[in-house]
C-alpha cells in the first residue's frame, strides 16, 4: 500500500506538533495517522522530529562573477550541501547578464542544473538590464513560464538599477504578479565612502563594513518600499541585516503595504568585527549587507521572535578563500573593493536557527517550519506541493536527531568552498534523515541517493502578489 513509511515520529508543521506516521506512495504523502502498516520500508523516527525539508529560497549558485571570479559550487555541490543540511528545494537566482538576454541566460542556467542536483530546485531571475525588449517581452514571458520571481540591485556597480528602472521593474511585476525581490543599499553613498577609505589607504576586508553603514541599508530600504507604494506592487525585502531596515518594513505594513521580509544566519551570528581577522582573514565575512554588532542582532532576534520576518535564508554565495579566483585573488588580497561579496551557509542554516532559536527558546518548532519552509513555499508558488507535511503534498521530509549536535568545520560540510564562516561554532541537533519525493536521500547523515534525484520546479504566482492582484 505504501513505498516507505516514516513511523513514530513527532511532526511539526507551521500550524501544528504531533505523533504520528507518514505513509508515502509515489513520491507523495497519502496517509498521516497511527499504527499505519503495508510497506516495503519502515523508518523507524521515535523520539525524533519529523519536519518538512527545509527550502532556502535565496542561494547563489555558478553565476558569473566577472573579473576572473569562480563561483565555489556548481549544481551538484551547492545542493549536495543543502541536502546534508536538510534542505529539500532552493532557490538560486538565473543572472542577465547586461545586455544579454534572458532567455539566453535560462538556457545556459538550466543546462548547468540539468542531472546535477540532489534537491529540487527552481529559479528566481536577476534582472540587470531593463531595456524595453525585457520589460515588454522577455520578461512576462519568463513569468508565464513558471519563472514567478525576480531580484533588483540597489547596489554593486554594473547590476544597479536607478530608481526609474526599479519603478518601470516594478510595473511588470504588478502585470504578470510576479513578486519583486529587492536588494537594498544606496550605491552612492558605498561608492563615497569606498573612494574616501582608499584614498585614506584604508584598504583592509574590515573597511567593506564600515563603508556599507546600517544608514546606507536603511534609507534604501525605505526608498524601495516607497517606489513599490507608488506602483502598488508587493515586494520583498531580501537579507535585513539590522533594526532600521526592520523597522522600514514594520511602518510600510502599518501602512497597509504587502512587505515580506527576509533575514539571514549571517546576521544573528557574525559580527562586522569578524572582517577584523589576522591577516587577511576578515575576507572570509565579506558578504553584503555585511554583519553588523550585536546590538543589531538583538534586533534581528527580537524581528524572528516577533514574526517581523517571514523568511529565515542562507544567502549562500560560496567563494573560496585560497585561491586566485576567490577571496584571495590578486587584487582582491590588496583591496577590500576586490573582495567577492557572499559566504557559505546553505548546509549550516538550518542546524544553526534550530539550536539558537528553537532549543534556545526563542522561537517554536511551528515558527521554525514557516521560517524556513512553509513561508518559502507560499511566497515563491510552490505551496502547498512543498513546505508542508499534508496528505497529497511532496514527501520532502528532514528527519531531525537531537543527539546529533557536532561542532561545525568545514571538513564535515559538502559545499564547494574551503571555510565555513560558522567554523567551531556548537549546534545541538542536525537533520540526518531526509527524503526527497519520497526518495531516501540521507541516512543517518551518510548519502544513499543520486546526483539527478533534483529535479526543476516550474512555479505558480506567488500566493501574496496573487492576492494583491485579486485586491
Ligand atoms: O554578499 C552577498 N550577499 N552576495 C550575494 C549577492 C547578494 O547580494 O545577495
Ligand atoms: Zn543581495
Ligand atoms: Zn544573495
Amino acid at each position: 500500500m505504501f513505498d516507505i513509511i516514516v513511523a513514530n515520529g513527532t511532526i511539526s508543521t507551521a500550524a501544528d506538533t504531533y505523533v504520528a506516521d507518514i505513509g508515502i506512495k509515489d513520491g507523495i504523502i497519502t496517509a498521516i495517522g497511527r499504527n499505519l502498516e503495508g510497506a516495503d520500508r519502515v523508518i523507524d523516527a521515535t523520539g525524533k522530529d519529523v519536519l518538512p525539508g527545509g527550502i532556502d529560497s535565496h542561494v547563489h549558485i555558478a553565476q558569473p562573477s566577472g573579473d576572473g571570479i569562480v563561483m565555489a559550487d556548481d549544481f551538484a555541490s551547492g545542493t549536495l550541501s543543502a541536502l546534508h543540511g536538510g534542505n529539500t528545494t532552493i532557490l538560486p537566482f538565473c543572472m542577465q547578464e547586461k545586455g544579454g538576454s534572458l532567455r539566453a541566460a535560462l538556457t545556459d542556467y538550466h543546462a548547468k542544473a540539468e542531472g546535477e542536483c540532489y534537491t529540487d530546485v527552481s529559479f528566481h531571475l536577476i534582472i540587470s538590464d531593463p531595456s524595453p525588449q525585457l520589460l515588454g517581452q522577455e520578461l512576462p514571458a519568463a513569468v508565464a513560464d513558471g519563472y514567478t520571481s525576480f531580484k533588483v540591485f540597489m547596489t554593486y556597480e554594473g547590476l544597479r538599477l536607478n530608481d526609474a528602472e526599479i519603478l518601470a521593474t516594478m510595473d511588470v511585476a504588478r502585470e504578470t504578479g510576479a513578486l519583486m525581490m529587492v536588494h537594498c543599499e544606496n550605491e552612492d553613498a558605498i561608492r563615497f565612502l569606498c573612494d574616501k577609505f582608499a584614498s585614506e589607504n584604508r584598504l583592509a576586508p574590515l573597511s567593506h563594513a564600515l563603508t556599507r553603514p546600517v544608514v546606507a541599508e536603511r534609507e534604501a530600504t525605505h526608498r524601495a518600499l516607497s517606489l513599490a507604494e507608488v506602483v502598488d506592487v508587493p515586494v520583498v525585502i531580501v537579507h535585513v541585516s539590522n533594526g532600521a531596515a526592520m523597522e522600514e518594513i514594520e511602518r510600510a505594513r502599518s501602512r497597509g503595504r504587502n512587505v515580506i521580509g527576509e533575514t539571514c544566519t549571517q546576521y544573528i551570528t557574525l559580527t562586522a568585527s569578524d572582517l577584523d581577522g589576522m591577516d587577511w582573514e576578515g575576507a572570509k565575512f565579506v558578504c553584503s549587507p555585511p554583519p553588523r554588532d550585536e546590538t543589531e542582532q538583538k534586533k534581528i532576534w527580537s524581528g524572528l521572535e516577533r514574526g517581523v520576518f517571514n523568511l529565515f535564508s542562507s544567502d549562500h554565495c560560496p567563494f573560496r578563500y585560497e585561491d586566485d579566483r576567490g577571496k584571495l585573488n590578486p587584487k582582491g588580497r590588496e583591496d577590500f573593493r576586490h573582495i567577492p561579496n557572499g559566504i557559505p551557509g546553505v548546509e549550516c542554516r538550518l542546524p544553526i536557527l534550530f539550536t539558537e532559536g528553537v532549543l534556545a527558546g526563542r522561537i517554536s518548532i511551528n515558527d521554525f517550519v514557516a521560517m524556513t519552509a512553509t513561508n518559502h513555499a507560499k511566497t515563491y508558488g510552490l505551496y502547498p506541493k512543498k513546505g508542508t507535511i499534508a496528505v497529497g503534498s511532496d514527501a520532502d521530509l528532514a528527519i531531525w536527531d537531537r543527539a546529533a549536535g557536532r561542532t561545525i568545520a568545514h571538513a564535515g560540510l559538502h559545499d564547494g568552498s574551503d571555510y565555513s564562516p560558522y567554523e567551531g561554532r556548537t549546534v545541538d541537533a542536525w537533520p540526518t534523515t531526509i527524503l526527497l519525493r519520497g526518495k531516501l536521500m540521507v541516512e543517518d547523515g551518510a548519502l544513499v541517493g543520486t546526483k539527478g534525484a533534483g529535479a526543476y520546479l516550474p512555479r505558480e504566482l506567488s500566493a501574496l502578489a496573487k492576492k494583491a492582484q485579486a485586491a
